[in-house]
């Protein structure tokens, strides 16, 4: 498909359960968006589509922890999202949510219809369930060891160190999430979604149609998928946050998220066709349409196999033509955890960096994780910023418009002889367009960005080249001339820009006062050789497009980050809350002593306890211990412990324990003794 007609961009939506920061931003929403800005720039017919993912176990998850209801979080991150999503300038036609209407109508019939076409399968099975929670554990309501890769912490859908995406049940060692215990089996109705019966279809449409135009992260792991065997997916679960199944005998079941939220696609489009007064049927049904969504790795699976079988299942729909996955992006060495507080969230970013929406969307694109995980640092935002925006963009961009002004007024001055130099240059420019296009048509949008960058890179060595500054002293006819070229470079740049630093384009437009010319400037007109800005025209004054980032900038969001580290260290090492207060009086009732242990032996028939004879000073008594887990009784003889010697004796499996050793835990949470330390204590000395 060539020439499509039109254009079904979509991003990945959003889980509505925290704010998005800068692994989405790379990942996602700003190659979507280069992409999208690019085919409207070539007169395509494009709607651009996304919203928030409301329902799932992640949302449902931090509402009880926030003590809130499931709606009042997606309402509050709804916004939220949406809001940044607008600040830093994604061009979305529509950002809908899943917990619209016309989501809830177009998933249920959606639904419906493969039922009625009977394209599930309807199937009893054992199911986990937390019996203290009484409740049936889907997804991330389960955390288990991955069958595939050992990862301890694997969802019950998907484990997030491989990729793989599996059933809760073939979870090792299931917990609980919620209350952490083991989960049992229990019986439950479902409707699954065959895949293995699409198996030979995905073979063909996607191992021999799309080998050589998909990225090979993405067909390598269509690939693995595929030949390991596909089995039939449950589409349906036993929870109360969803859409409900709408067939008879479902009561208190939803449909699976992920069965629900790639339809937010379809329903985010008829929402935007009924604004705009237009059909949403040809984006998604018309052959000449060209389909693409635009996710993270980990969404590889659900988008390459499982929503494209529920839509060749209904049968009326087309297919993606790509699936432009991003590997992931991490921040300063480690990966971004919304949970652990270690990102860079874009909120916080304009209030830190305001109106520099630009200049994080060069920097994410200029490292955009494409065909590897990549690293995101600040002092690598500085540099690119400060080195390049600043130095090369920037910096031609400021000379030409301060020099229009000075030496014409702002008018475009008339040229004359074009030299040798002055035609390569402007035939250099004229295919810019076509280099920039062809790599965001493969989906390379770093190198389409590293040439258009190359456009300010020739502008700045033309005017380091033609000197205008010492022309303009003795041949005014040269320098008209070069200042024609400089200025057509920088119109050049105005429109190519336009995709990757939306903001700055619009500045840059403003500038030239792109809005008095007769025609609009687009993509083509860059190529054509008539040039872009004609003589007279008059541009405004110069403004500066980026301005340095200083050391102390960077230092601050380092310490941030920092600081976030050092919160979550001191979170995971779980200290226990201090008890209530005592008097002195309390305090100096226990009577505590050196002792030795000069004698063990293991309990009989148990695990956990020991005999031991202890020398406390005042006499040699028998205490019971519970320590036989971390010790054998050959290594305990000998050592020093503090012991309770006042406590009221008690009989433990028919011994009587006559005091009680006072004991701690290390970091990996072995018992340890409370050791008196200090040599030449003896037997009987009080602790006090
Ligand atoms: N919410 C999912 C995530 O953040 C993505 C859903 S994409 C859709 O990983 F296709 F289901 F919409
Ligand atoms: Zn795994």
């Amino acid at each position: 498909m060539s020439f499509p007609k039109r254009y079904t961009i979509t991003a990945a939506l959003p889980y509505t359960n925290g704010p998005v920061h800068i692994g989405h931003l790379a990942g996602v929403y700003v190659p979507a968006d280069i992409y999208a800005r690019y085919q409207r720039l070539q007169h395509k017919d494009v709607v651009f589509v996304c919203g928030s993912d409301e329902h799932g176990v992640p949302i449902t998850l931090k509402a009880k922890k926030e003590g809130i209801t499931p709606q009042e979080v997606v309402d509050k991150y709804h916004a939220i999202i949406k809001q940044s999503f607008e600040d830093f300038g994604i061009s979305f036609d529509n950002y809908s949510r899943t917990s619209a209407k016309v989501h809830h109508e177009t998933a249920s019939t959606f639904f419906k219809t493969l039922y009625e076409k009977g394209k599930f399968i309807e199937e009893v099975t054992e199911q986990l369930y937390d019996e203290e929670a009484q409740q049936f554990l889907a997804d991330r309501f389960v955390i288990g060891t991955c069958p595939k890769c050992g990862n301890e912490e694997s969802y019950g859908d998907q484990c997030e160190k491989c990729g793989t995406s599996h059933n809760a049940t073939d979870l090792i060692h299931p917990k609980s999430a919620i209350t952490g215990s083991k989960p049992i089996l229990k019986e439950t109705k479902h409707w699954f979604l065959p895949l293995d019966q699409y198996e030979g279809w995905l073979k063909e449409w996607i191992l021999e149609g799309h080998q050589r135009d998909w990225k090979s992260n993405v067909y390598g792991q269509c690939k693995s998928w595929i030949d390991d065997g596909l089995r039939p997916r449950a589409v349906t679960r036993d929870l109360d946050w969803g859409i409900p199944v709408p067939v008879e005998g479902a009561e208190g079941k939803v449909l699976y998220v992920w069965f629900d939220a790639p339809i937010g696609y379809i329903s985010a489009t008829k929402e935007w066709g009924e604004k705009e007064g237009k059909d949403w049927e040809p984006y998604w049904k018309d052959e000449e349409t060209k389909l693409l969504h635009f996710i993270g790795k980990d969404n590889i699976v659900f988008h390459c196999i499982i929503f494209p079988s529920m839509l060749k299942a209904d049968g009326s729909y087309i297919l993606p033509d790509n699936v432009p996955a991003n590997e992931f992006l991490n921040l300063e060495g480690n990966k971004i955890s919304t949970s652990k507080n270690w990102a860079v969230w874009l909120h916080e970013y304009l209030n830190d960096f305001p109106n520099q929406q630009d200049v994080l969307r060069y920097v994410l694109t200029a490292n955009a994780p494409e065909t590897k995980d990549n690293d995101f640092t600040w002092s690598d935002f500085q540099a690119r910023n400060n080195n390049e925006l600043v130095a090369i963009f920037g910096n031609f961009i400021n000379r030409v418009a301060v020099l229009t002004q000075k030496y014409y007024e702002g008018a475009i001055p008339k040229p004359t002889a074009f030299s040798e130099i002055d035609h390569q240059t402007l035939k250099e420019l004229q295919i810019y367009p076509a280099v920039i296009g062809s790599s965001i048509e493969k989906y390379r949008f770093r190198e389409a960005q590293s040439e258009l960058m190359n456009v300010a890179r020739l502008g700045n060595k033309y005017l380091a080249d033609e000197e205008p500054w010492k022309t303009i002293k003795n041949d005014a006819e040269r320098t008209q001339t070069v200042m024609y070229v400089a200025l057509q470079i920088a119109a050049a740049l105005a429109v190519l820009s336009e995709p990757f630093l939306p903001f700055t384009s619009e500045k840059l437009k403003g500038i030239l006062q792109f809005e008095k010319l007769d025609k609009i400037l687009s993509w083509e007109h860059v190529s054509d050789t008539s040039g872009l800005l004609p003589e007279a025209h008059t541009i405004g004054k110069s403004e500066l497009l980026f301005s340095k980032i200083e050391d102390e900038q960077i230092t601050q969001q380092l310490e941030k980050l920092e600081a976030s580290k050092k919160a979550n260290e001191a979170m995971n090492s779980s200290v226990t809350p201090q008890k209530e207060t005592i008097s002195f009086e309390d305090f100096s009732k226990l009577d505590l002593r050196v002792g030795t242990i000069i004698e063990a032996e293991k309990m009989p028939k148990t695990k956990k306890l020991l005999v031991l004879k202890v020398d406390t000073g005042i006499d040699i008594r028998t205490i019971v211990s519970g320590i036989a887990e971390s010790f054998t009784a050959e290594e305990v003889v000998g050592k020093k412990v503090t012991v309770l010697v006042n406590l009221a004796p008690r009989a433990l499996r028919g011994v009587e324990s006559q005091g009680m050793i006072l004991m701690s835990e290390n970091s990996e949470g072995k018992l340890v003794f409370v050791n008196p330390g200090e040599e030449g204590v003896l037997p009987g000395a009080t602790i006090s």
